[in-house]
């Protein structure tokens, strides 16, 4: 059992035996460390409830609570907090059980939850850009955490490829490339099997055919049909629209992978046409579905902030199916298929109106009864100058540019001395990759989720600071340490803690708190908790070392901050996971 699980129990145990109810013992990790390791509140709720002074209830607690060697002292402080201070010896004894094992500590819950996890969100022929960075790197650990509490994940990527764009693209190639055999009606033969295009021209087409429509309306008018008739299975448009979704996926997988970003599925909005038809003609017959102007709309009820929710519309007046109706139909097929708990979108903070839509819609048509729909939004990437970031040229970033900006960023503190003083050419190579993408990964996640925030490549791959390298510098320096002693290698039994110094004393006890940091991050999908932690760890750590020396300590003492720093490292590496950070060999 973790540290805080064998607390709440002997608090509670102390508060039957004085004859209090112990629904509400409120134990958890003390706010002020310099008093006390955890604490309970609960006198206060009971003193409240009994028309006591919290300080007589709390006082017999904490007199009982301290007959338990357990804890070197408990004090009953303020109104009626008790503060307990558990003893150097239990700390100690407690690391091999506790923390040694996948989990570190953290206890799963009796019953697996199964989530469809909805990120990434890229679209088809159009190069993955800055907006494309939060939604993986967010996705990616939210993912890596709900797997690390127990529950059964489904990643999907969602691939926009069924709208409006595919129509523009599909009419600007028949302009260009009139000849192609997608073009001749009456065509029967295997179309060509390599695209006579690459994914460049594609990304330069789009922006291209989007402008075209806008000041061209018959132009506009012929790619909307196109879209139909794409939708509709025109034979030589599918051939050309595979054509777009293969060299496309190709590119993302490339930049994900870079990333360590990776799906179960990679379905698209495509992937629900034909249930949509269904559901379309079946919401039409029951009377769900209404004409309006052309269109046809769901009407919604209130929005949270009280407003009417404008309706949702399905289907357009040119017979194109809308963005909330393929996520409608998405929904059922999720349900269908995999019967989740919850279904999580990690998608940008604006698209909460089209998210509310389409959870309103669905609630009305009863589509997933007990299932948690919910959009895990966030805020934009900005510069330094807090508008949203821009290339040198002032142009919109492609994610590409940032991982090369932040590698780049990486490479210089690299020239500089500030990092990698050791590397030769190849590795420094090497090693400014990993390093570049995981600064650039952990500038994103240490923020709350739904804020803003600035991208300062400078900033991010410093190595002093709330920073990835920062804190990839001490992982590596863990296991510097242990490969240079000869004590590398899995925990076992013989890994004891003796706590000599309060350096020890505060980096295990912090080792004993991820299990609250987990639960925090998994309830509120917040992978900051786990940055926030892992960087605390660290700072830990480095004062460990700083005041602790382990290479010329007596023997003993040598074998206790070794089997320290193997505990340290165990729990970092679990945290890197969860953030899907990669840790260098070397630095
Ligand atoms: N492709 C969409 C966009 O670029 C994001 C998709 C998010 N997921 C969803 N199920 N709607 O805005």
């Amino acid at each position: 059992m973790n540290l805080l699980n064998q607390i709440k129990e002997k608090v509670a145990t102390a508060f039957t035996a004085c004859g209090f109810d112990t629904s509400n013992t409120l134990v958890r990790l003390s706010d002020r460390p310099d008093m006390s390791d955890y604490q309970a509140n609960g006198a206060l709720p009971l003193a409240k409830a009994l028309k006591q002074n919290p300080r007589s209830i709390a006082e017999p607690i904490a007199a009982k609570l301290r007959e338990d060697s357990f804890f070197e002292s408990v004090s009953v402080d303020g109104p009626g907090f008790i503060n307990m201070r558990i003893s150097d010896a239990v700390l100690g004894a407690q690391a091999f059980n506790v923390l040694s094992g996948p989990q570190c500590g953290y206890e799963r819950p009796d019953e697996i939850k199964t989530i469809v996890l909805d990120y990434g969100g890229p679209n088809v022929a159009k190069a993955l850009h800055v907006g494309h960075l939060r939604p993986a790197v967010i996705g990616e650990s939210i993912k890596r955490i709900c797997r690390f509490v127990g529950d059964k994940v489904i990643a999907d990527v969602h691939l926009g490829d069924w709208g409006k764009p595919m129509g523009l693209l599909i009419t600007e190639l028949q302009d260009r490339f009139p000849n192609l055999p997608y073009f001749d009606d009456t065509f029967t033969g295997d179309y060509p099997a390599e695209a006579p295009f690459t994914s460049k021209d594609l990304e330069t087409l789009y922006p291209v055919a989007s402008a075209h429509a806008k000041e061209d309306e018959d132009y506009a008018a012929r790619a909307r049909e196109n879209t139909r008739l794409l939708q509709n299975g025109h034979r030589g448009y599918r051939a050309l629209w595979n054509h777009f979704i293969n060299l496309s996926v190709s590119d993302i997988k490339e930049l994900y992978n870079e990333l360590d970003v990776s799906f179960d599925l990679w379905r698209g909005e495509s992937h629900v046409h034909d249930r949509l038809q269904n559901m379309i003609a079946r919401l039409r017959q029951s009377g769900v579905l209404i004409p309006d102007q052309g269109a046809e709309i769901i009407p919604l009820g209130k929005a949270k902030n009280g407003n009417d929710l404008p309706p949702l519309i399905m289907v357009k007046s040119d017979g194109a199916v809308m963005y909330g109706a393929t996520d409608l139909a998405t929904i059922e097929e999720r349900v269908d298929e995999f019967h989740p708990d919850a279904i999580l979108y990690v998608v940008d903070a604006r698209q909460g109106l089209h998210f509310e839509q389409v959870f309103s819609g669905a609630a009305q048509i009863n589509l997933a009864n007990g299932v948690s729909l919910e959009h895990l939004g966030f805020g934009t990437i900005n510069g330094t100058d807090n508008k949203p970031y821009k290339t040198r040229s002032g142009g919109i970033p492609t994610l590409r540019y940032l991982i090369d900006t932040a590698v780049t960023a990486a490479r210089q503190k690299m020239e500089s001395g500030e990092m990698g003083r050791d590397l030769n050419e190849k590795e420094k190579t090497r090693i400014s990759k990993i390093v570049g993408v995981s600064a650039l990964k952990f500038a994103d996640l240490m923020n709350e989720r739904m804020k803003n925030y600035i991208f300062d490549e400078d900033k991010l791959t410093s190595t002093e600071g709330k920073t990835g390298p920062y804190i990839l510098y001490a992982i590596v320096r863990m296991k510097s340490v242990l490969d240079k002693l000869g004590a590398s290698g899995i925990l076992t039994k013989a890994d004891t803690v003796t706590i000599t110094a309060p350096a020890e004393r505060q980096l295990l006890l912090r080792l004993y708190a991820l299990p609250d940091s987990v639960q925090t991050a998994y309830d509120n999908r917040a992978p900051h908790v786990i940055a926030d932690y892992l960087f605390k760890l660290a700072q830990d750590f480095n004062l460990f070392y700083h005041d602790c020396p382990i290479k010329d300590a007596d023997e003993e003492t040598q074998k206790s901050r070794l089997a320290l720093t193997k505990y340290a490292l165990h729990v970092a590496e679990a945290c890197a996971d969860m953030l899907g950070l990669q840790i260098p060999d070397k630095m």
